[in-house]
């Protein structure tokens, strides 16, 4: 047998070692040595199949098993043998290739036969994504669980809706927490949607054209967990659509905590009330004694920049690359193993911030109890003595201006101020005007009426548990 000269995966062709600077800048094991335990789990499903290729003897499999094996153990025990072996390591690849060589002497070196470099990293990050998106999907159920927790102990609090930030209808507090909670929900469906699209092995794909030795792709698919083998070998090593709706995925969760946190930041404000922070979520000025600041939302809100950034930048990497694969793909990892590790996070800090959270409920009914916000009950009464809707939002902005004129609230306007303005109004007028009377009105699927936001709040959870959370009941 020839001895190689040096460990790397290639270089019999070159004359010269490549320019320092280069080799640093093109190596990748610094972050794709996260993919470890899956390019192991893939080299294990190689090695069986190489046998009934006629490449390996029955107890070379079993050799090859044992080391690679042996190799995971001591990496997961022994991070620091892992950054000392692999310091010239190439890549995730190279890295166990180097360790099994280690064990196995030149058997080592007959593990990558008939494979490549750009079908395992596909194989390999393919994997990584349905782990990620299983594992944020926990982190969005935990935060859907402390929506509803929350939303139960509101059932009885008001609030005053809005739109345009300006005060409109009056709504349950807990039917807004259901709003954001709903939005995750959608999340949820994307980030199986993400697992979905990455479900499918590109082993057997080779380096672009196909295997030669006749590999059972559908045994290494089986083998390694996925439901379907990947179609076209050129389109396998260069697909990187799954990393794309992963980052879709949680550029949704981000944006959708983005805006979460922001309502806790204006709610947590001198001039809202709404919210009490909680001391374990917030933070203190140096200079200001009396200050606690809302951090965790402002940072969750801060940090959901980079997740787009991250989806941006590998959208902007793949535009225009040729088919095939290409070696820019390297840099699909970085920004999204960051990106994962940010949701992770901000999944958690929200959970635990909501989860802690306490509504000032009084002020909360008490801003709901503005009148004002009844002006909509007020034409609908009319509506209900058969004026047309039109006239009757015309006539209602007649009666709040009469009211302010007096400044008095327009439903304390006398019986006869309000016939002047419309004969329609009676003396049940004031009284069929309430707060409670407009939430309870809400009573269709999906209102802010309690019966609905129970009804709601039910179906979350059963959704919840079902795992199938997409939105919606069938007519
Ligand atoms: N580090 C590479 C990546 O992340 C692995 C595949 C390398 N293939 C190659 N022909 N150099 O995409």
């Amino acid at each position: 047998m020839t001895e190689r000269k040096d460990d790397r995966l290639w270089g019999g062709r070159f004359e010269r070692e490549p320019n320092v600077r280069f080799d640093a800048f093109q190596r990748s094991f610094a972050f794709d040595r996260r993919l470890l335990p899956y390019e192991i789990a893939v080299d294990r499903a190689w090695a069986k199949a190489l046998e009934p290729m006629g490449v390996l003897t029955a107890t070379e499999v079993k050799q090859t098993l044992a080391a690679l094996d042996k190799i995971a153990e001591r990496a997961k025990n022994d991070p620091a043998w892992v950054d000392s072996f692999g310091a010239n390591a190439e890549d995730v690849h190279h890295f166990v290739e180097k360790a099994l060589v280690e064990e196995l002497g030149p058997l080592g070196w007959k593990l990558h036969t008939s494979r490549s470099r750009n079908e395992l990293i596909a194989t390999d990050f393919r994997l990584f994504v349905i782990d990620a998106a299983a594992e944020i999907q926990r982190g969005v159920e935990a935060l859907l669980n402390a929506f509803l927790t929350q939303a139960k102990a509101s059932l009885d609090v008001p609030m005053p809706g809005m739109t345009h930030m300006q005060h409109a209808q009056p709504i349950l507090l807990s039917h807004f927490l259901l709003a954001h909670a709903e939005a995750f929900t959608r999340d949820v469906t994307r980030l199986q949607h993400a697992a979905a699209s990455a479900d499918a092995c590109p082993m057997g794909s080779g380096a672009l054209a196909g295997n030669s030795f006749g590999v059972d792709r559908y045994a290494i698919a089986r083998e390694l967990g996925f439901s379907r083998i990947t179609a076209n070998s050129l389109d396998a090593v260069s697909d990187r659509d799954f990393a794309l709706d992963y980052l879709f995925a949680l550029t949704g969760i981000a944006t959708h905590l983005s805006r979460l946190a922001e309502d806790f930041v204006l709610f947590a404000s001198q001039d809202f009330s709404y919210a009490i922070l909680p001391d374990e979520y917030s933070t203190g000025s140096s200079l200001m004694p009396q200050k606690k600041n809302p951090d965790s939302w402002e940072l969750i809100r801060g940090k959901s920049g980079r997740i787009t950034g991250a989806l941006l930048g590998l959208l902007t990497t793949l535009k225009g690359l040729p088919t095939s694969y290409q070696r820019d793909l390297q840099e699909d990892k970085e920004a999204l193993f960051a990106a994962h590790d940010q949701v992770a996070d901000m999944l958690a800090v929200a959970t635990g911030a909501l989860a802690s959270t306490k509504f000032n409920a009084d002020r909360l009914r008490a801003a709901a109890s503005n009148p004002v916000l009844l002006a909509t009950e007020a034409a609908d009464y009319l509506v209900r003595k058969d004026i047309p809707f039109r006239q009757a939002h015309d006539i209602v902005g007649k009666v709040l201006r009469e009211a302010e004129k007096h400044g008095v609230s327009f439903i304390a306007l006398p019986l006869e101020k309000l016939k002047q303005i419309s004969t329609a109004f009676e003396a049940d007028f004031s009284k069929s005007l309430s707060l409670d009377a407009a939430l309870s009105a809400k009573k269709v699927p999906g209102g802010t009426a309690p019966e609905s936001v129970r009804a709601a709040i039910a179906d979350l959870e059963a959704r919840l548990n079902r795992k199938t959370i997409k939105t919606g009941a069938k007519p």
